[in-house]
């Protein structure tokens, strides 16, 4: 399929993990979908922006925003600041958004598109043989929040969700999803990665330290693509009315989400909900359980849900997650003196994956199983 007259531009950050992908990306949007793409390798952004955009800032609400080109190419000073800025973010939020990440605009709407096609327009028998699985089946379509079967009637949402790393997996329909769900799980893989070494940096520990302990080069990284139907009718508090998704916590390291312009992400902080507003052109990154475990508790996983109402919403989210074999436990840098030093216990990932997606989750009770109790 070709668009014509769709430009596309792409920008490159110098790190040379978005080189490989991106040059690959660019000489593919040419040949497959984009009938003038303009390849423009842009020099990486300047970190001199705008107030509400400089290193440290913080949105309307008080979500902080994290500057990947100051992370990637900023001097000593900027870059030993943004990383403070980012460890305050997943200390106090668990929750923050990045900006100038590189990931195109055009790959992340051609990402959408094409899930968008899947959910919406693609006959049910082109999907079935994806919708009756279990929570560990590589791909799966389906409605609710994991079994429809428990909570579909309540939950507003239809899903697909794709294993795409070690192994990629997708279904074959629309015919261009393959094609661009590679592209875009490559290119936020890096930018995860990136920002899973400044964590670590910003814990105190080497910026290969977490990656290491939780096997990243053959991490699990899953697509997935979330529809919330509109909904008009009575908006009582009483249980009554659907919502997107309940409160929980991803059980993942990382997730990577963008929206397409419809609101409805709230997070909890400080006891309270309130609604995750995007800056144009951002991502959220949302700490999983993962990072709570090992960071020791250092840092928290976010209690966030999906919220619906009369417009449509998507949203594509990305998430990396250890290597299914590998054990998670709390890095024993991070461990306090004494007996009392360590609040999780070990468990292998795909154990702790299987528990969280099986289950009728409560906010963040998942991570009991693995709460050293005392
Ligand atoms: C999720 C999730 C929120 C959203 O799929 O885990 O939290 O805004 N989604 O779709
Ligand atoms: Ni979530």
């Amino acid at each position: 399929m070709a668009w014509p007259g769709l430009d596309a531009a792409i920008l490159v950050h110098s790190a040379p993990q978005y080189r490989a992908p991106l040059t690959f990306l660019c000489k593919h949007l040419r040949a497959q979908a984009f009938a003038s793409v303009r390849c423009t390798i842009m020099a990486p952004p300047s970190p001199h922006r705008s107030p509400a955009q400089a290193n440290g800032a913080c949105s309307e609400d008080g979500i902080r925003v994290v500057d990947m080109a100051v992370l990637v190419n900023g001097d000593a000073d900027q870059r030993a600041q943004a990383i403070r800025h980012l460890g305050r973010a997943c200390q106090e939020w668990g929750i923050f958004m990045v900006i100038n990440h590189g990931v195109p605009e055009a790959l992340q709407a051609a990402t959408m598109d094409a899930c968008k096609e899947l959910l919406l327009s693609l006959p049910t028998e082109d999907k079935a043989e994806y919708m009756d699985g279990s929570p560990m089946d590589p791909v799966r379509v389906g409605t609710g929040f994991v079994n429809s079967a428990v909570d579909g009637a309540r939950y507003w949402r239809d899903y697909v969700k794709m294993f795409v790393h070690p192994d990629f997996h997708c279904p074959s329909k629309p015919a261009n999803l393959r094609e661009v769900a590679k592209e875009y799980a490559a290119c936020t893989r890096g930018l995860m990665l990136e920002l899973v070494a400044a964590i670590s940096e910003s814990l105190g520990l080497d910026g290969g330290r977490i990656a290491q302990a939780l096997n990243l080069e053959s991490c699990l990284q899953t697509l997935v693509a979330n529809h919330y139907p509109p909904y008009s009718g009575p908006d009582d508090d009483d249980g009554s009315t659907p919502i997107g998704l309940p409160a929980h916590s991803d059980y993942g390291l990382l997730t990577l989400l963008f929206q397409n312009g419809v609101d409805g992400l709230q997070v909890q902080h400080d006891g309270q909900w309130l609604l995750a507003k995007p800056l144009p052109g951002s991502f959220f990154v949302i700490a999983g359980d993962q990072l709570e475990i090992v960071s020791n508790g250092r840092y928290k996983a976010a209690l966030h849900r999906a919220w619906i109402g009369g417009e449509r919403r998507m949203s594509v989210l990305a998430l990396i997650a250890p290597c299914l074999d590998t054990v998670v436990e709390p890095v024993p840098e991070l461990a306090r003196e004494g007996p009392e030093g360590v609040e999780f216990r070990g468990i292998r990932f795909r154990d702790y994956m299987e528990s969280h997606q099986s289950s009728r989750l409560v906010g963040k009770t998942a991570l009991d199983i693995v709460r050293v109790q005392r």
